[in-house]
């Protein structure tokens, strides 16, 4: 597989694209280009494929009661596309991984193998655990090894995910197929009357965009601006996929897994569905909507209600990039296309109706932040520095509250993830967020100079040597070096940080 790294153009020809960007340009002066755009670059294709469903990982439990996973990360092939067999990644198996289901309080270890051609490491998004068992930059897995973080699940019922994030290469191990969903339960999700049987009503929806060659094998070698765009829509792995919906209620699992795609999600026929969770876990209460959007790394939760014998599509709508025209065409703001097609059967199992509460509101009290830190990102940048694992760019205290403002200084669209821990969106352009960001988050989308302010609280694991990692969860940005790293120490810890070797290494605080 190619793996230059350029900024290139997606399927348009560069020309035809440049000269759009100047139409773009011209259609900004007299307001907005959008009902000239052309067809977008994601093709439509027929839904004649079941929607493959990710096998729930069976774990071992060991002699203190404790979780074991394995998971192996290995080359493998499949048919995407009939007929052409392609090379891929996969854990476990030829492509994705199986998905953790845990429940909150359960002592897990997961046992990660390295049979790549290269080193890996695998990363729990979204999960509150020590830094040590993080899975970033820090955790190298070198082929041929493993590596087995345990810890205890200590945070409310979520959709998380995992993936690899070896330093400058995490874009290509995660298209090649290296990823899965993680689920955490607890008792008080378990008492609503959700839909929650995996795989009938509670369905994984792993959203990937990929662009095959002629030869069938991905083509990872073309980046727009935002990275890769593909032309083909997976779901779980699967192209043009349907479902068959056998109950009245359905939970979508909806993950953007992509490299740098956002999606507007809805259904094509507009009706109204059910947000009832976000990155970090439910909402406090069920929030009817039209639209979800959601840019790579985010998750959201949607239960949709469907009647017997009908057939609904879930279509990405042009997504809100807020960019400028030139801006919005090459970073896939202009596409819209079909996702998955739910297929009800002529009887349905009637489902309970949804609870009116479903969990405490989430709130982190802004009063209490001891430190207000600001975070720009601009270029391939955060605070005007790249990535460097030898620099601990931000020190913070065991037990405190602090507010970070972020902004997007470039034209481009980025977003923001912290590792480690659930933030609050307390304020988009300083006014309330909307329902998608009021509850538990790990991913904000970051459009152009709009400053978005995060509350967090670092309520446990203290580690004074290793580092959280933050960045743009669009891949390219963050191979790039669009990420920095904190660590949490315990008040009055000194950090234990890299010695000082010469060159522009510096320490903040
Ligand atoms: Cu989804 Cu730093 O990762
Ligand atoms: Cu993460
Ligand atoms: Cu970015």
């Amino acid at each position: 597989m190619r793996q230059r790294r350029h900024v290139g153009l997606p399927s348009p020809t560069r020309r035809e694209v440049l000269g759009f960007l100047a139409l773009g340009a011209a259609a900004l002066a007299v307001g907005g280009c959008d009902d000239m755009a052309p067809a977008g670059p994601v093709r439509n294709v027929a839904f004649k494929q079941r929607l493959g469903i990710p096998p729930l990982a069976q774990p071992r439990v060991d002699a203190s009661g404790g979780w074991v996973f394995d998971l192996t990360a290995r080359p493998g092939q499949r048919e995407f596309v009939p007929g052409k067999t392609t090379e891929t990644w996969g854990i476990n198996g030829d492509y994705l991984g199986p998905t953790l289901r845990v429940p909150r309080g359960q002592q897990i270890t997961i046992n990660v193998r390295n049979r790549l051609p290269e080193m890996t490491t695998m990363h729990w998004h979204g999960a509150h655990l020590p830094a040590a068992a993080d899975g970033g930059p820090h955790q190298p897995i070198e082929p041929g090894a493993a590596w087995s973080p345990t810890w205890q699940i200590n945070q409310p019922a979520a959709t998380l995910w995992y993936h690899p994030h070896p330093h400058g290469n995490s874009e290509m191990h995660i298209y090649r197929g290296l990823a899965g969903m993680f689920i955490i339960d607890d008792e008080e999700e378990a008492a609503l009357p959700l839909p929650r049987t995996y795989g009938v009503d509670d369905i994984p929806v792993i959203i990937q965009d990929k662009r095959f060659g002629p030869d069938g094998q991905l083509d990872g070698s073309d980046h727009t601006p935002v990275g890769l765009l593909g032309d083909t829509i997976l779901v779980n792995g699967t192209a043009g996929p349907f479902f068959t919906a056998t109950t009245e209620l359905i939970r979508l699992r909806l993950l953007n897994a992509s490299t740098g795609r956002v999606y507007n999600l809805g259904f094509s026929d507009g009706r109204l569905f059910t947000l009832i969770a976000t990155d970090g876990g439910l909402l406090s209460r069920p929030q009817p909507t039209d639209r979800v959007q959601l840019a790579p790394g985010e998750r959201a939760e949607i239960v949709v209600r469907l009647a017997a014998g009908e057939k609904a599509i879930l279509h990405s709508y042009r997504p809100e990039l807020g960019t400028i025209p030139g801006i919005r065409y090459v970073s896939g703001g202009l596409d819209a296309f079909d996702v998955l097609e739910l297929r009800a059967r002529s009887s349905l199992q009637p489902s309970p109706a949804l609870p009116r509460r479903l969990a405490d509101r989430f709130a982190v009290d802004a009063g209490s932040a001891v430190v207000t830190r600001t975070f720009l990102l601009a270029g391939h940048e955060i605070n005007g520095k790249q990535m460097d694992l030898e620099r601990i760019d931000e020190i913070v205290t065991l037990k405190t509250t602090e507010i970070w403002d972020v902004i997007n200084l470039d034209a481009l669209p980025h977003s923001f993830h912290v590792h480690g821990l659930q933030f609050q969106v307390a304020a988009v352009d300083g006014a309330q967020p909307p329902p998608i960001l009021s509850g538990r988050k790990d991913t904000v989308f970051l459009p152009p100079h709009v400053p978005v302010r995060l509350i967090l609280h670092f309520a446990d694991y203290a580690d004074p040597a290793r580092p959280f990692m933050y960045h743009c969860h669009m891949l390219f940005h963050e191979d790039h070096g669009m990420m920095g790293q904190f660590l949490v120490v315990a008040p009055g810890q000194q950090p234990d940080l890299p010695a000082d070797v010469p060159g522009d290494h510096e320490h903040h605080h």
